[in-house]
Parts: C-alpha cells; structure tokens; sequence
C-alpha cells in the first residue's frame, strides 16, 4: 500500500495545506540555519519552506516510495546540499550531535514507539540544537468527547489504510516527557482535515547545552 500513499499523499493533503497548514510550515522552519535533518520527510512537503540559512539539508525517509518522490524534487533544491536517505526513528544512521536541528512534521502519529523515536531525535541534535515539531495528536477527551470516541471508533481502520497512522497518540505528551526544553508548544486544529486529524501541536524543543 505504501506505494499508492506515496502517489496520492499530496492530493490528500491539498485543502489543509491551502487552508493553512502549508503557512504553518513556513513559519516553523522560517528561523532554521546550519545542519538540518528531516525524519518521515514523504514526499517533501517542507522543501520549499527552507531559508536559505540552511546550508545542509539532510531528508530521511524509511519508505522507498516516498525517497523516489523526493529524489523528483531535488531539483527544486539545487542552491543547498541536500542529502535522501534511508532512515527510520527506530534507528537513524547518523552520529551523535550531528545537527542543529532536527524537522518532524505529521510523523511520530505512524512510528511504533514514540519515546525511541523522540530519543534518536535527541540523541543527533547538537546541545542547545532545536526540533522543530507539527504532529496531529489526540483530542481532549474533556472538551471535546465526541471527537475523542470518533477518533478511538475510525483509528483500527485508518491505522490499516495509512501506513500505521495512530489516531489517538498524545505526542504532546510524549514530546514533553523526552527530555527536550520546550520553547514553544501550540495547540491548533489543522484547517480543512479530516475532522478525526484536526487537532495537532506544533512547535519547537531545545535538546539542553
Ligand atoms: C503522513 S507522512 C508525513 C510526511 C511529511 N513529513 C509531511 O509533513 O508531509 C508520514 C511519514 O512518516 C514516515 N515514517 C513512518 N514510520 C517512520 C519511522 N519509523 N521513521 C521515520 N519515518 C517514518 C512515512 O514513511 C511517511 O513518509
């Protein structure tokens, strides 16, 4: 199935990113610079938001399907030195504190252990490196009941049809329990998803000096 993620992703996604999740990328990357890696980066949706501050471009993607897609748009890319790898959270093939910062967007939802995945993050960030960070996550169960017990009812399905996408998954949580220094963390519903992937944080962490 992976393969018909990779050809349809885009499409799938069009009405959040116009409605504004395409601004909210730009905004999180806006201040990057140096060394960054991105992880899950799929098809390459953040490509076109990198300043030109960031010298070295790193993407990392375990899914064959998504690396030829990103491979297409290295074009699009060609002032920087960028790099496609085959990398998961599980593991990544990079060394210790080897970047200034490290992008997640709409990724830790699908892989198995949040904490391993969050620990790697950590573990290649320099001291004082920043992950930057857009996950959809679980809806309050408190505020918003209804949302929650759709999301439990869809999420055996949708796990099956994409890839092993986690509906009620509390990133936000997990993020806050890795270990990072968090500098900033909002709470948003994702413009024109899906209503079962509307709410989402975003933000960014600090690995300490
Ligand atoms: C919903 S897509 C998001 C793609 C892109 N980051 C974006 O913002 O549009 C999820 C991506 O996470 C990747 N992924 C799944 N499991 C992963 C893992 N264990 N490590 C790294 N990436 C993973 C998938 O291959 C896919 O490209």
């Amino acid at each position: 199935m992976s393969w018909l993620m990779a050809k349809v992703y885009e499409r799938t996604c069009m009405a959040a990113e116009k409605a504004g999740l395409s601004d909210w990328r730009a905004g999180l990357l806006a201040g990057l610079e140096g060394s960054v890696l991105e992880v899950g980066a799929g098809t390459g949706l953040n490509l076109t938001h990198y300043p030109k501050a960031v010298t070295r471009l790193v993407l990392s993607e375990p899914d064959r399907h998504m690396r030829s897609a990103l491979m297409r748009k290295r074009g699009a890319q060609l002032a920087r030195s960028m790099e496609v790898v085959d990398g998961s959270l599980d593991r990544l093939p990079m060394g210790d504190a080897s970047f200034d910062a490290v992008v997640a967007t709409l990724v830790l939802c699908s892989v198995t252990d949040p904490a391993r995945a969050l620990a790697e993050i950590h573990r290649v960030l320099r001291p004082g490196g920043q992950y930057v960070f857009l996950e959809h996550v679980a809806a309050d169960p408190h505020q918003e009941p209804r949302r929650y017990k759709w999301q439990g009812r869809i999420e055996p399905f949708w796990k099956r049809a994409m890839d092993n996408c986690h509906l009620r998954r509390q990133t936000d949580l997990h993020i806050r329990g890795a270990g990072f220094d968090i500098e900033r963390m909002e709470r948003d519903s994702i413009p024109k998803a899906p209503p079962w992937v509307r709410p989402s944080v975003r933000g960014i962490a600090r690995r300490a000096q």
